[in-house]
């Protein structure tokens, strides 16, 4: 089995010094940078768009991995994509027409991502499945960093992980990730997990991110 991809999540870095913690980050040896977009209202929280996400490409070439925490997404994806995300994820829960928001996707060029809230069923996802390049299990209700993992999240990774099957799709697990549970998460079947505040909890995110792994393996 490949090794767990680390994906930190900006929204636990501090801000105010957003290029140098992307930096700090790609430096020690993240996979993937998470960056949580946020409205107001499909979740409880508001946080960046676009021209921020500009402004840190220029810090990092390692993928962006956005999650558009955003109802409507459709009037924004074209924007994202030329903000310069790799993967544009989208809740099934948002918008009306997901089929069409993950054709648009791909016609721009970018990873599709289908993201499900703790609440909806796996089962969503088969009329789209061979449309998606990722799943993202959502393992607290998104809105906010530093919640703590709901448990029977797992048996809906494994759940997804068999749906999957041989297709080529990556399942990502966000929220309340934590050395202490990621084995069990990597196990169940995430080839991809989210760090927020377990990551950015110290200043030595060598450090952070070696205990994930080590936990992982
Ligand atoms: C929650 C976000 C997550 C969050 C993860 O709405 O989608 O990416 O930042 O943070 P932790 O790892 O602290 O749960
Ligand atoms: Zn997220």
């Amino acid at each position: 089995m490949p090794e767990v991809k680390i994906a930190p999540s900006i929204l636990s870095a501090d801000f105010a010094r957003l290029g140098e913690e992307i930096a700090a980050i790609d430096a020690a040896g993240c996979d993937y940078i998470h960056v949580d977009v946020m409205d107001g209202h499909f979740v409880p929280n508001l946080t960046i768009g676009p021209p921020v996400i500009s402004a840190l490409r220029r810090h990092t070439d390692k993928p962006l991995d956005v999650h558009l925490m955003i109802d409507p997404a459709a009037p924004y994806l074209g924007e994202y994509a030329a903000a310069g995300a790799d993967i544009i994820t989208v809740h099934v829960e948002a918008d009306t027409h997901l089929h069409r928001n993950l054709e648009v996707i791909k016609g721009l060029g970018k990873k599709a991502g289908v993201s499900l809230n703790p609440s909806t069923p796996a089962q969503v996802l088969e009329p789209i499945i061979d449309d998606i390049d990722l799943v993202l299990v959502m393992s607290v209700n998104p809105g906010y960093g530093g919640q703590s993992f709901i448990p029977s999240m797992i048996a809906k990774i494994r759940q997804v992980r068999d749906m999957i099957g041989s297709r080529n799709i990556e399942l990502e697990v966000d929220g309340g990730v934590k050395p202490e549970n990621i084995a069990s998460i990597v196990d169940a079947g995430a080839d991809v997990v989210v760090a927020g505040s377990a990551v950015f909890k110290g200043n030595d995110y060598n450090a952070t991110i070696g205990a994930l792994r080590a936990a992982a393996a």
